[in-house]
């Protein structure tokens, strides 16, 4: 085994993905994730039976992951995990699981920063591809998730500035609510995208949420389609049934307006011009499709990292954890989790 190799064993559990990986400095080497099926029937993630999920969860997902690798326990160099933001009970999880098998290996731990490792993401390598296409340093990272949406400003690994935020509900989360106003199951999101492909954006008009600066909101925009709906579904009961691809399709572009005007104010008052996307929402087809086009038009350098790096997953925490590695950033065994983001 290469003695200068750093391998990372990376643990994710703030929601509801269990998620362990293992990289080789920054190559990926195993990244496997268990998805919790059973919020389906809630229709959203219930926060009880995700920590109990992953406590199911975790040893499987590691033990996958190790042998997927190739390596052994004993080659690790640091074991990282996910500090915060999430749920609370789902992090107490992945973090005991780290701290307890760190101690029974004699490992360094590592913290990691979820909103961080959403960013990192972009600079994971997957094997058998072409890994040139990493952002040069400083770029612009639009982060959106199901908990988050964030403009941020990367100077390196560790100087990350947030420009931009959500002041209520997250981009994936306005997906999600806006769905199941529409008679979808959870998660919405990528049903509102498919639905969108043979739907009319122009069909109905939404206000796009406004918000002084960089900052975002789409509650109002919630608010505005139920009340739409009600409205509509007063005269005519199959009103959803009957135009579901263009109302998926007219909320999609009202989403993706919201966030690409935000998106192109950062990059005029920074001046930067590299564009990254992260976080779930960046599977949305319109979404890059959009980002595309007036990345073209702007000039701009477009990167988005493979999807199962964009979603939750372990390969972005083992990656962070490889930066804090190197800078010998580690933890001790007295940390907890915390639930909110306050900062990188
Ligand atoms: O990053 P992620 O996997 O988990 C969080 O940290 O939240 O993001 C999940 C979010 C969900 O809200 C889901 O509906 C949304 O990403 N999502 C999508 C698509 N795929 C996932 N939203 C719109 N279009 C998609 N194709
Ligand atoms: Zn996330």
């Amino acid at each position: 085994m290469d003695k200068k190799t750093v391998f990372i064993l990376g643990i994710e559990s703030s929601c509801d993905e269990t998620s362990a990986a293992v990289t080789g400095n920054l190559q990926v080497k195993a990244n496997v994730t268990a998805s919790q099926q059973i919020h389906e029937a809630y229709g959203g993630v219930v926060p009880e039976l995700a920590s109990r999920a992953h406590q199911k969860n975790i040893i499987p997902v590691v033990d996958t992951a190790i042998e997927q690798s190739g390596i052994t326990l004993n080659d690790l160099s640091a074991i990282a995990f996910t500090s915060g933001p999430g749920l609370i009970g789902s992090l107490m999880v992945g973090t005991a699981f780290a701290k307890a098998l760190a101690l029974a290996l004699n490992l360094p731990i590592i913290e990691v920063n979820h909103m961080k490792a959403h960013v990192l993401a972009h600079f994971a390598e997957k094997p058998g591809q072409d890994n040139s296409h990493s952002p040069m340093l400083p770029f612009l990272c639009l982060t959106v998730s199901g908990g988050h949406t964030q403009l941020i400003k990367v100077e390196s690994p560790e100087n990350m500035i947030l420009i931009g935020n959500t002041t209520d509900d997250a981009a994936g989360e306005a997906f999600d609510k806006i769905a199941k106003l529409l008679g979808l199951p959870y998660p919405g999101g990528p049903l509102i995208d498919q639905y969108a492909t043979s739907g009319n954006p122009n069909a109905f008009h939404f206000p796009v949420p406004r918000m002084p600066g960089l900052d975002f909101s789409f509650s109002g925009l919630k608010t505005a389609v139920l009340y739409f709906l009600q409205r509509e579904q007063s005269a005519n009961p199959l009103f959803i049934e009957e135009n579901r691809a263009d109302l998926c399709a007219s909320v999609q572009y009202t989403i993706i307006t919201a966030l690409l005007t935000k998106l192109k104010e950062a990059a005029r008052q920074t001046g930067i011009r590299r564009i990254a996307l992260a976080g779930g929402v960046s599977a949305n087809k319109g979404l890059r499709k959009t980002l595309l086009e007036e990345g073209k038009h702007l000039d701009w350098e477009i990167f988005v990292p493979p999807f199962e790096y964009c979603t939750d997953n372990a390969a972005m925490i083992s990656i962070a954890g490889y930066f804090k590695y190197l800078n010998g950033e580690f933890s001790d065994q007295s940390t907890a989790p915390y639930a909110r983001f306050s900062g990188f």
